[in-house]
């Protein structure tokens, strides 16, 4: 059994992100902008915006985050945004989820420039993701897809369950392991026999939000074992969505939480954020 180790993999992206960010200040003079907008005041999504705004600054980014209260209305947020999108120093934007329960999510997302949508959430990015066509991917199944090809590991012709439909990680990641030729079973909350599915496939891709969902006796030997899921137990103890200790000794390669997923999905926002810069470059 192998560790797939995000941490590492992470700082080693990182750091040739920064190296092409200098490159890209000083042949261009272009300097990568984030703008993350965090609405309310949810502990978590405050920790991944605090994560992220420190990354931006490791790697030479200008980033702002732009605060404001869960009481706030569709139409200031909207402002925001149309902002931003006329801002020519922003490349990147990014409006932390989940938005408080009275602001319709969907027009919000639908309003950022596809052009500056490192989070890959808006319906054009996610439709040409679907087309298999350049795009900018959701971070986190991107970052899945960038581990598996640095460990190589190749999804082509394998059978893959992917446990979870989300729209920001279970629908974009059957997405990307299908344009990588893979043959994807997506599973969800109203799949009859989950066990049926996960047992047969060559690699299980799970981002639920369960812990212990995924136990040994549902994967096959050998299984690459990938685990998106991050949940905090009462003791503050931070789990995946599978059961770590008895699936590591079924799989060939299985993914750390926390280490594992989590470190990869910043390292690609920093990614699709200097790709998104890089698209200013005049020719
Ligand atoms: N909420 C949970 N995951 C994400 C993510 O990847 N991006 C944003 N914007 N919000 C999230």
């Amino acid at each position: 059994m192998q560790i797939l180790d995000g941490k590492a993999l992470s700082q080693k992206i990182t750091q040739k992100v920064k190296e092409e960010t200098q490159e890209l200040k000083e042949r261009h003079g272009i300097i990568p902008g984030l703008a993350v907008i965090l609405v309310g005041d949810d502990p978590a999504s405050h920790t991944y915006v605090k994560m992220k705004e420190s990354a931006c600054e490791k790697v030479g980014f200008y980033s702002i985050v732009h605060k404001m209260p869960a009481s706030i209305n569709q139409e200031e947020i909207e402002e925001t945004i149309r902002m931003m999108n006329n801002n020519p120093n922003i490349h990147g934007i990014l409006v932390q989820l989940p938005l408080p329960q009275h602001i319709d999510t969907t027009r919000i997302l639908e309003l950022i420039d596809p052009s500056k949508d490192v989070d890959g959430f808006h319906p054009y990015n996610f439709g040409r993701l679907m087309e298999g066509l350049d795009t900018f991917a959701p971070c986190t199944p991107l970052g899945v897809m960038e581990m598996l090809a640095a460990y190589d590991i190749d999804p082509k012709g394998m059978d893959v369950c992917v446990v979870g439909a989300s729209n920001i990680v279970g629908k974009p990641m059957a997405a990307l392991l299908l344009n990588a030729n893979a043959t994807v079973d997506i599973c969800h909350i109203y799949t009859k026999d989950l066990q049926s599915h996960t047992k047969k496939a060559d690699m299980v891709v799970v981002g639920v939000g369960k812990p212990n969902l995924i136990t040994a006796d549902m994967v096959k030997d050998g299984a690459v074992v990938v685990d998106i899921g991050i949940n905090k137990l009462p003791d503050g103890k931070l789990v995946g969505d599978v059961d770590f200790e008895n699936v590591s000794k079924k799989a060939s390669y299985i993914t750390p939480v926390p280490g594992g997923v989590g470190p990869m999905t910043i390292a690609m926002l920093l990614k699709n954020t200097l790709k998104a810069a890089k698209q200013r470059i005049k020719a």
